[in-house]
């Protein structure tokens, strides 16, 4: 392999670290994080989330990053490189981050459109009743937003992993971390008299998601919350998607990877409970516990404009810093995501790093163009397995998320808990004699619980297993 003399490296453990936490802060953790909370009685799913975290999430996000550091290879060839035989896996690994390129390059879009529409002043009409729907089934600003969008996380990949990714990161991940910690903050100040003459406070809304709910706590309702955790977590660490691997492959071989993992974990969850912070007491002070039940799309671009139109003046600053905050949030994921594709076609076919990212900027093009044409001229409905009724964003995400992701990482389970065995792992931990301090746990999730708990993911969320 001659072209491993030239790969790039993260320039220390810091960089790394930003980057890695960059691509997992994304728009899971503001608009999916905090609504489950609220859904699944506030601290005990935190307490679980935490948990799952610290050993499921753990066990995963390991695995890649030392399979990126011990084959410097990307996605696409490094299972090959582990295991001849399963260079299949390598390839999955691979669609994945192909198939979520163009719609989240869509849905960055959105963020861009909000985020101008704050920063001239314009936040009140955002709020207006239609306003979401009626930009993204136009036919020329959702494309144009998209792009845009497109060309500043080309542009960074373009310049590499040093003068990129990592630079990037390094601007981005601080700045994030400071206005989450702000806007969280005031979140805990606010308190607003509805119509109604009913008084509710931020404080009051930060109970609510903190404090379990435990009244009626039955079994199965236990196992949703777990799966809903489970979900979650897999989702917010951004495995199974060859992106850690391609990261891990730029860490240098004298890092301490335990140090570096722990890092990412507590950045990402902080970040994840940080937005809960900033999102649940305002929504429930100006919306009440009724405003808590929107997810998704809904939550983020229809209800929370509304509550920045109600905080009067100081709103549109609130959410012209919020939404700056989503667009970092969601720029260093993609960056990531494209990373993983780029550094996958340069791997495989010798490509330069320009050409790869020519081709996969006209893909995710491509795509792109389809997905936004999903709202208005290709528009239909169709309803997924799982019950949920879809457009062409949500079947690309159905199958990036709710099957090949959780595919992909039983596959690696399977890879290295049985098939290789966990020394594979184990021994690019340690090999830089850094202490591996839960070995017996991370062999116990990778080889039995990790793998039940998959399958599990899985069947649920393809519609099979509709018990829990
Ligand atoms: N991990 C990101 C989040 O929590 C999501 C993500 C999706 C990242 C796709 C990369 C690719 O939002």
């Amino acid at each position: 392999m001659k072209k491993e003399k030239s790969r790039h490296s993260f320039s220390g453990s810091l960089g790394f670290v930003l980057a890695a936490a960059g691509s997992a802060v994304g728009l899971g953790n503001i608009w999916r994080f905090p609504y489950l909370a609220a859904k699944d009685g506030g601290g005990l799913y935190l307490v679980i989330y935490l948990i799952l975290a610290l050993t499921f999430g753990f066990a995963l996000l390991t695995t890649e990053i030392a399979i990126g550091r011990k084959t410097k290879q990307s996605p696409l060839t490094a299972y090959g490189k582990i295991k001849e035989k399963w260079g299949f896996l390598g390839v999955l690994a691979c669609l994945v981050p192909v198939i979520i390129m163009p719609y989240y390059c869509v849905i960055g879009g959105w963020v861009v459109k909000y985020f101008l529409a704050y920063l001239t002043g314009d936040g009140a009409a955002a709020a207006a009743d239609g306003y979401f729907t009626g930009y993204i089934t136009g036919t020329v600003q959702p494309l144009v937003f998209m792009a845009a969008f497109l060309a500043v996380v080309a542009f960074i990949i373009f310049r590499g992993v040093n003068r990129g990714i990592e630079s990037f990161s390094k601007v981005l991940m601080p700045l994030l971390l400071l206005m989450v910690v702000g806007i969280a903050v005031f979140s805990l100040t606010i308190q607003f008299t509805d119509d109604a003459g009913v008084k509710r406070t931020g404080m009051e809304g930060f109970q609510i998601y903190v404090v379990p709910n435990l009244k009626g706590l039955t079994v199965k309702g236990f196992f949703t919350v777990l799966l809903d955790a489970m979900g979650q977590l897999f989702f917010s660490l951004s495995v199974a998607m060859g992106i850690m691997i391609a990261y891990g492959s730029y860490v240098q071989d004298d890092a301490n990877l335990v140090k570096s993992i722990n890092q990412i974990e507590i950045f990402d969850t902080a970040v994840a409970f940080l937005a809960g912070v900033m999102i649940i007491p305002a929504v429930y002070t100006f919306m009440g516990r009724e405003g808590m039940e929107a997810s998704g799309p809904g939550l983020m671009f229809v209800s929370l404009p509304k509550v920045f139109a109600s905080m009067g003046k100081v709103g549109n600053l609130i959410g012209c810093l919020f939404f700056a905050m989503v667009l970092f949030a969601a720029l260093t994921s993609a960056v990531s995501v494209m990373e993983a594709v780029v550094s996958s076609l340069m791997d495989k076919f010798q490509m330069s790093r320009t050409k790869a990212t020519v081709v996969e900027v006209a893909i995710a093009l491509a795509g792109g163009v389809l997905v936004c044409l999903g709202y208005n001229k290709l528009y239909f409905e169709i309803k997924l397995p799982n019950g949920a009724v879809a457009q062409i964003l949500d079947i690309m995400d159905y199958i990036s998320n709710n099957c090949l992701m959780p595919l992909v990482a039983i596959g690696t389970c399977v890879l290295i808990g049985w098939v290789t065995g966990p020394k594979t792992v184990i021994q690019e931990v340690e090999k830089t004699g850094c202490k591996f301090g839960r070995k017996r746990l991370y062999i116990v999730m990778l080889r039995y619980i990790a793998p039940v708990l998959l399958v599990v993911l899985l069947l649920k969320s393809i519609g099979i297993l509709t018990v829990i």
